[in-house]
């Protein structure tokens, strides 16, 4: 365990000395303590907004061996990064292009496997990530709970958001999540979305609490990046297999998308100067 705290740190401090590139695109993690609680909902129809307000965005499906952007999408996508990595497949055959341009990387159930790749097959593979240089955003869907991967995958980001419900148990496990990247000092902020509100209020009663426990127990800023309503739109949507900001642009959990979509235009933030290449250069290793 120490080893990896010293691993950690050492990537996420390693990408703040990094030359800022102008073109590099802004990684944006997204996590949850708790499972289920709303990640890739989120994720797809973020980056699908964020499309349709002029920004070039690729998916990458981080969530190792369950992944599922590409249902939510309507996609069957028949290759995923590995193909890429071991079948000398080309990025192109890959990367699916979902509604307004979106593009998405499929993460496959065989993302376990990077331990098998060698140094050849790694500059391979990177070589042919250069083609994607031109993003404004990269929005990375992890898994759930506190992990190695998941860990390492808030460290290479610029942005870390965390998804919470209303439910104790959804705090609760956000809040280990938290304790894990302050122990780790992988990141000195972080942002908030509460999902399946009943109302507004209950989304800042609920980021109250959190934001509350978490700066009187920890040492990090917590910011409010809004909330997400509890939408039976959403619901049809997963079921139909086509985003509810596509299929239902006006509905409540759309809106507020896209309320959170705009504070994210407006974020300033500094790009930790991460190429594309340079970004999976880090995730490979974590693992390695
Ligand atoms: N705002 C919402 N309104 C209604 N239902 C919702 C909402 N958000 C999520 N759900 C329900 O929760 C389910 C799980 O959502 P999603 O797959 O996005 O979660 P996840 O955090 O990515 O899960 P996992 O941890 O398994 O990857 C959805 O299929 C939907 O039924
Ligand atoms: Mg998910």
């Amino acid at each position: 365990m120490l080893d990896q705290a010293q691993r950690l740190r050492q990537m996420a401090s390693g990408s703040k000395e990094r030359n800022v590139a102008k073109s590099s695109p802004k990684i944006i993690t997204v996590t949850s303590g708790k499972g289920g609680v709303g990640k890739s909902n989120f994720v797809v129809n973020l980056a699908l907004t964020l499309q349709k307000n002029g920004k070039k965005v690729l998916i990458f499906d981080a969530d190792v061996g369950m992944g599922n952007d590409d249902v939510l999408l309507g996609f069957m996508p028949k290759y995923n990064v590995f193909d890429i990595i071991f079948n000398h497949k080309d990025i192109e055959d890959v990367i699916v292009t979902g509604p307004y341009g979106v593009k998405l990387l499929p993460g496959g159930s065989g993302i376990t496997r990077v331990n098998e790749i060698t140094n050849i097959q790694r500059n391979a593979f990177l070589d042919k990530l250069s083609k994607l240089e031109d993003l404004d955003y990269i929005i990375m869907d992890t898994g759930a709970g506190v992990n190695r991967s998941v860990l390492g995958f808030i460290a290479c980001s610029d942005e870390l958001v965390i998804i919470i419900t209303p439910e104790p148990t959804s705090i609760m496990d956000a809040y280990s999540l938290i304790k894990a990247v302050v122990h780790f000092k992988i990141k000195s902020k972080a942002k908030v979305v509460i999902n399946r509100t009943l109302d507004k209020k209950e989304g800042q009663a609920t980021f109250d609490k959190f934001s509350g426990a978490v700066k009187t127990f920890l040492k990090i800023d917590v910011d409010y990046l809004g909330s997400i309503s509890e939408d039976r739109k959403l619901i049809e949507a997963v079921r139909n297999q086509k985003p509810f900001v596509v299929a239902n642009p006006n509905c409540e959990a759309a809106q507020d998308i896209l309320k959170i979509s705009n504070k994210i235009l407006g974020i300033k933030t500094e790009s930790t100067g991460n190429s594309v290449q340079g970004l999976f250069k880090r995730i490979f290793n974590i693992f390695s």
